[in-house]
């Protein structure tokens, strides 16, 4: 299942996420403090999460072995709309902590004015390039069973490439998407950070030290010189997250049950290469060039640009 789509507002939602994603809107309030970490599934939200919650609590002593974090990441961020928001139930937020930290797939299209004009709050988006996005989503659909193994089945990986394409795919289009946002961060760059995975890992410390800059929590020199941004890095690595406890067992409590283990796979910029075919990866490139060309919005795999 989960593969009927709705379209709210331009864009496509499963359509079992639709009510709670309105009702979300509706009902939101924003504090000054939150903080929102949105993404397209598979740009490495987990690493957001993983990396922004380590950067907030790091006084708290609680980077080492963070109980929310580290007991079970996935619950350390509801998905407003798959979560908290489901069968349009509105949850009582107030009891979480602050700063508080939400994740979502919602395009900035679709927030609700409380995120957008009406509150201090700051939203750090992340991107990645459609490309190993594409070819991180077929490996999890496939690891979680989402995907028919044969290729003759309805949604088989041309399928699910062809709707990637098509802009008909789980909070697609991706280039809406990624335009929203970067507009937003373009008008406002105090409340909208624009980061892209191909940067992030290119030079985490350097983004660690932005975030923090960005969330209003610097690093003081003291902390930089004790090696505290190098730690927040290596707490926060693929390797390291993978192999905690709780990342070997468990699913994802949702609508859909994904297990843990498939949220880090390689974490690599290019392994796209592996798995679509010179005309895929073309017609792909050609799309970013079409959508992406006027707005400033560059991609790059290694110093190559798409487009
Ligand atoms: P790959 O499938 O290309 O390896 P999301 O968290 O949005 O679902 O994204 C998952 C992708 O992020 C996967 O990409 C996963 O391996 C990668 N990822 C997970 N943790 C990461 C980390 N700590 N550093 C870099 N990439 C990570």
């Amino acid at each position: 299942g989960g593969n009927l789509l709705a379209n709210y507002r331009g864009f496509w939602f499963g359509a079992h996420l639709l009510e709670g994603t309105i009702t979300f809107q509706k009902h939101f309030k924003a504090n000054d403090t939150d903080i929102i970490l949105a993404t397209m599934p598979k740009s490495g939200t987990t690493w957001l999460k993983a990396l922004t919650f380590s950067i907030i609590t790091r006084n708290n002593h609680s980077v080492a072995q963070s109980p929310l974090l580290f007991s079970n990441p996935h619950q350390l961020v509801s998905f407003f709309e798959i979560n908290l928001y489901k069968d349009g139930k509105i949850p009582d937020i107030d009891s979480i902590p602050c700063p508080r930290i939400f994740a979502t797939h919602i395009p900035c299209q679709c927030l609700p004015n409380t995120i957008l004009d009406s509150s201090n709050c700051r939203i750090i988006y992340l991107c990645r390039n459609p490309l190993d996005m594409f070819t991180s989503m077929l490996h999890f659909s496939l690891q979680n069973g989402f995907l028919p193994q044969q290729p003759q089945e309805t949604m088989s990986m041309d399928g699910l490439f062809e709707s990637f394409c098509q802009g008909t795919y789980q909070y697609g289009p991706f280039w809406d998407h990624f335009l929203g946002y970067w507009n937003a961060s373009l008008k406002n760059p105090q409340k909208v950070l624009f980061l892209k995975y191909e940067d992030l890992k290119e030079d985490t410390n350097g983004y660690v030290k932005k975030i923090a800059d960005f969330l209003g929590c610097a690093f003081s020199s003291e902390e930089e010189e004790a090696g505290v941004v190098e730690e927040i890095t290596s707490l926060c690595s693929l390797e390291n997250l993978k192999n905690l406890e709780c990342n070997k067992r468990g699913e994802t409590k949702s609508f859909f049950k994904a297990k843990h283990s498939t949220f880090f796979r390689k974490g690599e910029v290019g392994d796209w290469v592996n798995f679509l075919s010179p005309s895929m990866a073309n017609r792909l490139e050609k799309l970013v060039q079409e959508k992406f060309g006027e707005s400033g919005l560059t991609l790059e795999i290694h110093g190559k640009y798409l487009g």
